[in-house]
């Protein structure tokens, strides 16, 4: 199957090109060739997505048997990705995101029929939109998309509600003693799932043609509260963590750009059915338990000090929310 990754070597797409690869899928990866020159085995396409004439240039010709967009994010993308690909393609995935489901849940048990409403998070809105406008075209024109939903997925990133997406900023701060925020009282449930795990559900996906005009979400079936999701990394690196419990209302409140986030995702208790995937790709089970993929994931980060990038801005917040708090809770 000749395969197209538009981004691929990302947190979660990196894993799942290595994948493919080792899987024997003919895979193109197109991306500006930033975070990993060329993945061996692939084919590599350099180009900025949002530079069309460099896209065209790039693609050529070539047709694909699917194409998934792992960097799609508002309905112009859709339109850019449909224009583009529309008579080059036999099947487009798009990477949507499990926060699109409805907050509050009206239900802690999501399945793919839960209805996607998220008023607090613009991205989640942009990926209901994203969805709604491909379906569109499922109906009318016989587009043949398969959605995808990730919820929260790690690899060579920390999967943490506060402290600094994809970079090493929390385990800097349980390694040199400081505290760390958990929000609310860090009782609420969430999952989160290794890149791997999620790759053998997703690879399933591609060319299996009972999957177009249908969404999944692919995640872990082993459901921790973030408390247990802290502690785990914590114990990884050896230390003690020293945890403030903030609620999410007050960070909301005195560091707005968390609101979405947190209000919009993160606070809320998530738990995931995964029975479709299962019945769609079968034999998946995720298998990678969080306290063994975590230390994979440290072990990473072990072996490069140049991986260990510190965001002294993500510190500086950090400390300002912790202060206010204090200050605040008497
Ligand atoms: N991880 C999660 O927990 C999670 C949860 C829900 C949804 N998602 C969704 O998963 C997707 C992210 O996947 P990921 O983790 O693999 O991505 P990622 O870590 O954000 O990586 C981005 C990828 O796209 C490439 N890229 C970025 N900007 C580009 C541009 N302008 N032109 C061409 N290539 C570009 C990057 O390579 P270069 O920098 O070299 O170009 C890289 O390959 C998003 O759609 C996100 O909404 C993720």
């Amino acid at each position: 199957m000749r395969v197209l990754f538009i981004g691929g070597t990302g947190f979660i797409s990196a894993a799942v090109s290595r994948m493919a690869i080792a899987q024997g899928f003919e895979l193109y990866l197109l991306n500006r060739g930033s975070r990993i020159a060329h993945l061996p085995g692939s084919h590599g396409l350099t180009a900025d997505i949002h530079r069309l004439e460099d896209v065209r240039a790039a693609l050529q010709d070539l047709e694909f048997d699917v194409v998934v967009d792992w960097i799609a994010y508002t309905p112009d993308d859709i339109e850019r990705d449909m224009a583009l690909l529309r008579d080059r393609v036999k099947q487009y995935v798009f990477i949507s995101s499990a926060s699109a489901y409805q907050k509050p849940p009206a239900h802690y048990l999501i399945t793919e029929s839960t209805p996607l409403a998220n008023p607090y998070w613009e991205y989640s809105r942009d990926k209901i939109a994203c969805e709604r406008r491909l379906m569109q075209a499922f109906r009318d024109e016989g587009f043949p998309v398969t959605i995808v939903r990730p919820s929260m997925t790690y690899d060579t990133n920390l999967p943490i509600a506060i402290g600094g997406w994809g970079s090493y900023t929390l385990a800097d701060r349980l390694m040199t003693g400081r505290p760390i925020i958990v929000h609310g009282d860090g009782s609420s449930l969430w999952v989160v799932t290794h890149a791997e795990d999620f790759g053998r559900g997703f690879l399933g996906l591609l060319g299996n043609e009972g999957a177009l005009g249908q969404a999944f979400h692919i995640t872990s079936d082993e459901v921790l509260t973030w408390n247990q999701i802290y502690q785990a990394i914590a114990e990884a690196l050896g230390v003690e963590p020293k945890i403030v419990h903030i609620p999410s209302d007050y960070i909301a409140r005195v560091a707005p750009q968390l609101a979405g986030s947190l209000l919009g995702d993160k606070t809320w208790s998530v738990v995931f059915d995964n029975s479709k995937i299962k019945a769609f790709v079968p034999g998946f089970q995720a298998a990678i338990r969080f306290r063994d993929g975590i230390r994979r994931t440290l072990a990473w980060f072990a072996a490069d000090e140049k991986r260990r990038y510190v965001d002294e801005a993500v510190q500086a917040e950090m400390d300002r929310i912790l202060e206010a708090y204090a200050q605040a809770s008497g």
